[in-house]
């Protein structure tokens, strides 16, 4: 398989952020070169690089790119500009935690390098961005070797959005479980949701398990209640986007829905997330800001019109899954079982294992 690598840095302190134009998936396969913060910012927005995870990962870059145009200035605007560029991409997604974790990593880097040469700020910053990035590639491969186990050989397995390399630094969440489960010798069948409206089961999860041989059939969202009720799936893996302190998880629309089936059909409903996607400042789901993106995604799908013009469209981005809807949460930490928020405040606090 191609080596796909769904974002990265190129050159040095001068350099700019490289990433898979991931709306163009899976008809062409393009790379764009960010060289400003406004299109890292457009970038995230417009879902060419998308997943938390990864989000966060092209924020921290966004970061360096954006303290290029501020290079010869004196200390304070320098720092002054750091601020300006932190809170003006925090302002382009609202769901994904990773976002703003990543962005306060980036803050907290730079004061180590008040009172020295202005390229020691440049190189600190993009030292922290690769570290974040590097990190996350560890963290998938954890994800992978804790939830390997938690599925058998031979099983149907659903997934809903994309949680894979394309989502993450390169193994992804959700498809990292899957590919490390189908590595050790299990034969899996996976079930992707098309994920409406805009496709990214269908676009992106599709393409990525077809390109790493993994046996997958591509089925509507509104099938996946039937799928189960055949008796072809026996688990379910997805991402997350934001966890609160109790367990309860913002992940892609649709995937509160399909936790349901999973509940009423006896399947396990399991998560994969880094723990960069908690966030126990919210003791629970509701306190978590769910995206509302433009109505045209919904009405204009790929630039065909498919509804009445003038009509009312609600088109939230996430949805929150409530904690006891999980059978466990798989991090890089290990595995939270069951979803308490005592058991998820325990795992959290162990120490960092190392990748
Ligand atoms: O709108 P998107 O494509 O960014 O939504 C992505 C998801 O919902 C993923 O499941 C989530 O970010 C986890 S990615 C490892």
């Amino acid at each position: 398989m191609k080596h796909v690598e769904t974002l990265r840095w190129v050159g040095d302190v001068d350099g700019c952020l490289r990433l898979i134009d991931q709306t163009r998936l899976p008809v062409e396969f393009a790379e764009i070169d960010c060289r400003t913060v406004e299109s890292v910012w457009e970038a995230i927005k417009m879902l060419r690089v998308r997943g938390a995870p990864a989000i966060g990962i092209a924020a921290a870059y966004g970061v360096c790119v954006g303290l290029q145009t501020a290079r010869d200035a004196d200390e304070a605007t320098r720092f002054a500009r750091l601020d300006e560029v932190t809170e003006y991409l925090a302002s382009s997604r609202p769901t994904a935690v990773n976002l703003f974790w990543a962005l306060e990593r980036m803050k907290r880097a730079a004061p180590a390098v008040r009172g020295q040469a202005s390229t020691d700020l440049a190189e600190r910053l993009l030292a922290e961005a690769r570290a974040i990035h590097e990190e996350d590639r560890k963290i998938c491969r954890a994800i992978g070797r804790h939830g390997a186990g938690l599925l058998a050989d031979g099983q149907g397995v659903l997934t809903h959005c994309n949680a894979g390399g394309l989502a993450t630094a390169d193994y992804g969440t959700a498809l990292a479980v899957i590919f490390a489960a189908a590595e050790s010798g299990k034969n899996l069948h996976v079930f992707a949701d098309e994920t409406r409206p805009l496709l990214q089961g269908a676009r992106l999860t599709a393409w990525e398990l077809q390109q790493r041989g993994i046996d997958v059939t591509l089925i509507c969202d509104s099938m996946a209640a039937a799928v189960m009720r055949e008796g072809r799936i026996q688990a379910v893996v997805t991402g997350a986007d934001r966890i609160a302190a109790n367990g309860d998880v913002a992940n892609k629309i649709g995937t509160y829905g399909v936790a349901l089936l999973a509940a009423a059909h006896q399947i396990p409903f399991y998560v994969a997330a880094p723990t960069s996607t908690f966030d126990l400042s919210l003791p629970s789901g509701e306190g978590i800001p769910i995206e509302q993106r433009d109505p045209r995604e919904i009405t204009h799908g790929f630039g065909c019109r498919t509804a009445p013009e003038g009509i009312h469209v609600y088109n939230p981005a996430f949805d929150v899954t409530p904690a006891d809807r999980m059978a466990a949460i798989i991090c890089e930490r290990g595995i939270i079982q069951p979803v308490t928020r005592e058991r998820i405040a325990q795992v959290l606090s162990m120490p960092q294992e190392g990748g």
